[in-house]
């Protein structure tokens, strides 16, 4: 292929890839959303395998790094659980950060192109940085993962001086760039470059080890952010159009994610990254005052719901975490057509940070076919609640939790949330009075007009359904 033709299929992967992205950011386009990214994910790695810039040679051990990579991809992709994918999505943060690691050592022991002057220079920031961001998000990413699945626990590490600690990092980082750029060989520029990669690599690990369970969906929306730089510095230091605008659209894409989940979780951004929030940790039913729960719950059975649902004109279903791990969405939606059968509106509430993964709800919902017109935002539906007869929390806790508002010192004050307690009745479903991700005891539970459904959601929505056709 020749280079025009490849700038050619390039330029028409990237026009894919912003296709693709506009697609993902509304659940009824983004299916067309993902095939445009995989159509221009295909074309990019062609025309990238047999352009100008690959040897014939080197396209064996492509295509033998492409089988081993993609089966290890699809079987990942095959055994995961939804559950368990924002651990994966970490994990595959750190290998994008890897690989910029890599590449930037490789570009700089690569001697077949002599750079000078200025190009030498411009060349050796970009390999600098690259290495930079690339460590970070690569040792960030794979703390991330082992907070997420618990085998690091949620608590920050809050180093003493930890601000200081990091600015004489950035200032020795600083020092050893200059050092570098200065450096006459190869040889002589290799001790300020492993240096900085281990100063790099300390700060990813300190940055989230200082960061509390409960704000890991920022990180991980942010590490997105960070891997998206990184393989744009990666596309600096190979002369690469499209990874350089991939990376960019990765990268600023990730970010606007990580402010909207701010927002949602009321999370000022700076703070986050400078750490130490979120301390309520990652476990459910955390211990501590906040977690006891705190009066009487009024608890009822399947038959009594099917009937207040039956009875109801309006529904509001509020599905969380709970419906996830109950794989729960099929029996949701089966009670849904039969309520919509029987004439009642039945909408359903999405919060920005239900679950463990942004679009979390969304997904699970999709699959189950429920139609996208009743899936609607918190912004569109929470002022509807007090009209709703019942409003229907399928293991969702934290989103509904009222003291985010009542409460300023709870320790989720100021997050929105979904005001179910405004509906006539709502019904929670859950199996415990645990708390949820935040660790906090939920005032919902102990109103007058809330009930408590105790049990798997999945059994207990299959008694309800059995309830309501009976
Ligand atoms: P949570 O507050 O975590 O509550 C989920 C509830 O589901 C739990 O209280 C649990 O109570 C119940 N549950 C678990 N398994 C169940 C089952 N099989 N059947 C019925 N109920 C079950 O969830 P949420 O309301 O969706 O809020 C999400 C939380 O996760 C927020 O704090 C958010 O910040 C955080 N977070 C979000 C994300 C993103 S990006 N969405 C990522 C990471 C963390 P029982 O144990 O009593 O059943």
């Amino acid at each position: 292929m020749t280079s025009s033709l490849a700038t050619v299929a390039y330029i028409g992967a990237a026009i894919l890839f912003i296709l693709s992205l506009g697609g993902l950011s509304n659940p009824e386009t983004s299916r067309r959303g993902n095939f445009y990214g995989m159509v221009g994910m295909a074309l990019a790695v062609i025309a990238t395998i047999v352009g100008p810039r690959v040897a014939s040679a080197g396209i064996a051990w492509i295509i033998g790094a492409l089988v081993i990579g993609g089966g290890i991809g699809l079987y990942a992709a095959k055994t995961v659980k939804m559950t368990q994918m924002p651990e994966l999505v970490a994990l595959m943060h750190s290998l994008v950060g890897l690989a910029a690691c890599l590449v930037g050592f490789a570009s700089y022991v690569d001697t077949s192109i002599q750079y000078t002057g200025a190009e030498k220079v411009i060349h050796e920031v970009e390999i600098y940085v690259g290495i930079l961001i690339g460590a970070v998000t690569f040792s960030g990413s794979l703390i991330a993962f082992g907070k997420l699945n618990g085998k690091i626990g949620g608590k920050p590490l809050l180093l003493p001086a930890r601000h200081w600690l990091n600015l004489i990092a950035l200032l020795v980082v600083i020092w050893f760039g200059a050092e570098f750029v200065r450096a006459a060989s190869v040889a002589d520029g290799m001790t300020p470059l492993i240096v900085m990669t281990v100063i790099a690599l300390l700060f990813g690990i300190h940055m989230v080890m200082a960061i509390g369970g409960a704000d890991m969906p920022v990180v991980v929306s942010m590490l997105n952010s960070y891997s998206g730089w990184a393989a744009a510095a990666t596309g600096f230091m190979l002369s690469n159009d499209l990874l350089i605008v991939t990376g960019a659209l990765v990268g600023s894409s990730g970010a606007i994610l990580s402010y909207i989940m701010c927002n949602a979780m009321n999370r000022n951004f700076i703070s986050v990254i400078a750490g130490g929030f979120g301390s309520g940790g990652g476990a459910p039913a955390a211990s501590g005052a906040a977690a006891e729960p705190q009066g009487e719950v009024v608890p009822v059975g399947a038959a009594e719901t099917a009937e207040m649902l039956r009875e109801a004109k309006s529904v509001i279903i509020v599905p969380g975490y709970g419906m996830a791990v109950a794989q729960a969405q099929h029996t949701v939606y089966e009670i849904t057509k039969t309520l919509r059968e029987k004439g009642v509106n039945v909408r359903f509430a999405i919060h920005p940070v239900a679950g463990r993964m942004p679009g979390h709800m969304n997904v699970l919902l999709a699959e189950a076919k429920v139609p996208y017109d009743i899936v609607m935002e918190m912004d569109e539906i929470n002022e509807d609640f007090p009209d709703a007869d019942v409003a229907m929390v399928i293991g969702a806790n934290d989103i509904v939790n009222p003291a985010a508002q009542d409460d300023p010192a709870s320790p989720i004050a100021g997050m929105p949330v979904l005001e179910v307690w405004k509906a006539r009745t709502s019904i929670v479903m859950k199996r415990s009075m645990a708390s949820g991700y935040a660790g906090v005891d939920n005032p919902l539970f102990y109103k007058d007009n809330n009930r408590m459904l105790f049990g798997d959601a999945k059994k207990m929505l299959d008694e309800v359904l059995t309830a309501l056709r009976g």
